[in-house]
């Protein structure tokens, strides 16, 4: 039976080192401090970024709430970024996205000081990934690093296929399994016989936004599967990119949904975090 990982149990651990972490920096006069934006009143967006408030609290780093109407200009999103660029008590900017439609996001991510950039978004950390630099790392990938490491799945050596090329998850991933020294390939919905690529994989991670798609036709018996999926299901239940009850038969660890990979942005999202004060100190 597959090892089924914990990403709730694994988050929580994380989020304890960071509160340890946040405690000590406090005790030595350093606070945390996290400005979350939010732009309009998308309900999905209002429920991560209540996640994100109600994490910090529970860290113990400070977040300042900026709750914009959908009609916002673009300049004076801008506006506030620079602000926030300029203010020494705050560490970490996180605009949610995505922005209304007369926002362009490029230019948002592009204005937000590196120092600052938390989500790992802007051009210059995923260069910095991109070239073996220490920088920010988008939390999604990031956190699935983690899960990894924390579950004893080697990644050295290993064929790694991520299915997925967005910049948020299958960029960043496969980049981050090529620094552990993973052999990685990146399919896509253009990919020629997804299935026996797929097959390959020692760690399959699946980021391609269709609920149950990847079945054990994909899933070479052995392997650890990683679903970054998450959808509501007619039901109501949710479900991710692979199907579960078929795959977990054939794989030697799967990530649940929920439970599995989406409590780990958060925990990653904190470390960051904590990581800009340390950064910024330099
Ligand atoms: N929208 C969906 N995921 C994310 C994320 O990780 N960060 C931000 N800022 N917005 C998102």
């Amino acid at each position: 039976m597959a090892q089924i990982i914990d990403g709730k149990a694994i988050s929580a651990q994380i989020k304890e080192e960071l509160k340890d972490r946040v405690s000590q920096m406090k005790a030595e006069g350093r606070e945390v401090t996290l400005a979350v934006i939010q732009v309009g009143s998308d309900p999905a967006s209002t429920v991560y970024v209540g996640n994100k408030k109600k994490a910090c609290g529970y860290v113990g780093i400070r977040s300042l709430s900026y709750e914009l109407p959908e009609e916002t200009t673009e300049e004076k999103l801008l506006g506030l970024i620079e602000e926030l660029n300029g203010r020494t008590d705050v560490n970490g900017i996180l605009v949610q996205l995505p922005l209304p439609k007369h926002i362009s996001e490029d230019k948002v991510i592009g204005a937000i000081c590196p120092e600052k950039d938390v989500d790992g978004f802007h051009p210059q950390s995923v260069g910095k990934l991109c070239i073996g630099q220490p920088g920010f790392v988008s939390c999604t990938p990031a956190g699935i690093i983690q899960l990894l490491k924390r579950s004893g799945i080697e990644i050295a050596g290993k064929e790694c296929v991520v299915v997925g090329r967005s910049n948020i998850v299958g960029k960043p991933m496969a980049l981050l399994l090529l620094r552990e020294n993973g052999t990685v390939t990146v399919a896509h919905s253009k990919t020629e016989d997804l299935k026996s690529i797929c097959r390959r994989a020692d760690i399959l991670v699946a980021a391609v936004g269709r609920p149950k798609m990847i079945t054990r036709e994909y899933v070479k018996e052995g392997a650890a599967v990683i679903d970054v999926g998450i959808h509501r299901m007619e039901n109501n239940k949710l479900c991710g990119d692979v199907d579960y009850e078929d795959v977990a038969p054939v794989c030697s660890a799967i990530t649940p949904v929920p439970g599995g990979v989406g409590p780990m942005t958060i925990a990653m999202l904190m470390n960051n975090c904590v990581e800009s004060v340390e950064l910024q100190a330099k």
